[in-house]
């Protein structure tokens, strides 16, 4: 699936590149394509979503934010929802079972408020246990970037916060403390940002392709990141 072989260049990465985010499209598809149900393509996503998330550590990234389920995903059809959200959770079962060889620091981005259940329990208990690790992964679930900005702004409101700053707004933010996406990189064909990372995408260099979200590939990724280190960062600047 993922293998490493001999003809996979390696690539290591700089302080320049830090933190890659994820849109991870065309699960669908995928399994279209191959005449399975839209829920078996989510579930070779999940596995997938692994094996880049290993990938990414030993390439030497600092964090990785993954796109898993918008504010707007609620909109599909019940099986699929019930799906996706049975995916996270035996995720997150396997992660609680395993964390003494989980190297990861895990965030759920997004709002977490609709899951004051026993989900909701051990998303916190997996945060919590994961809170002294080294690479950020933090994974979106009913997280919209308008929303996002919405609550962040709500929380510099109820804290009497008047004149804010930018600085003010990206501590307030969900990924506060976390560097922001030096690229994103999005599966699937479709060129846009779909209501992701709205804020922290200010300067993120954007890289799109059409591979499906369950054929990403250590080459894929190593494409982007070659292509990244070709641009020229400017920020606004000359
Ligand atoms: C978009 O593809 C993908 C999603 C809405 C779900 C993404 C979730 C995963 C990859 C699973 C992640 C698992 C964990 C444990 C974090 P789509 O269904 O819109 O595909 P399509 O555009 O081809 O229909």
């Amino acid at each position: 699936m993922f293998k490493k072989t001999a003809d996979i260049k390696t690539v290591r990465v700089d302080e320049k590149l830090k933190h890659i985010a994820f849109i991870m499209d065309g699960n669908g598809r995928w399994a279209k394509n191959k005449g399975l149900p839209r829920e078996a393509g989510h579930k070779y996503g999940a596995l997938k979503f692994q094996e880049v998330i290993k990938y990414c550590s030993e390439i030497g990234l600092k964090a990785v934010t993954v796109y898993a389920f918008s504010t707007e995903n609620w909109k599909r059809p019940e099986n699929e929802v019930k799906s996706l959200m049975n995916l996270f959770e035996s995720y997150i079962d396997d992660c609680i079972s395993k964390v003494a060889d989980y190297n990861v620091k895990i965030k759920f981005i997004g709002d977490m408020s609709c899951f004051k259940d026993s989900f909701g329990d051990k998303i916190t208990r997996l945060e919590e246990m994961t809170a002294n690790n080294e690479l950020i992964l933090n994974v979106a679930i009913n997280y919209g970037g308008r929303a996002e900005l919405a609550a962040a702004f709500n929380k510099l409101i109820a804290e009497g916060k008047t004149n804010v700053t930018e600085k003010d707004i990206s501590e307030a933010i969900y990924t506060a403390g976390c560097p922001d996406p030096d690229m994103i990189v999005r599966t699937g064909g479709d060129l846009r940002i779909s209501n992701f990372l709205l804020w922290q995408s200010a300067y993120a260099e954007l890289y799109f392709t059409d591979t499906l979200w369950p054929d990403m590939s250590p080459e894929v990724i190593n494409e982007a990141i070659d292509n990244f280190y070709k641009r020229k960062r400017r920020y606004g600047g000359l």
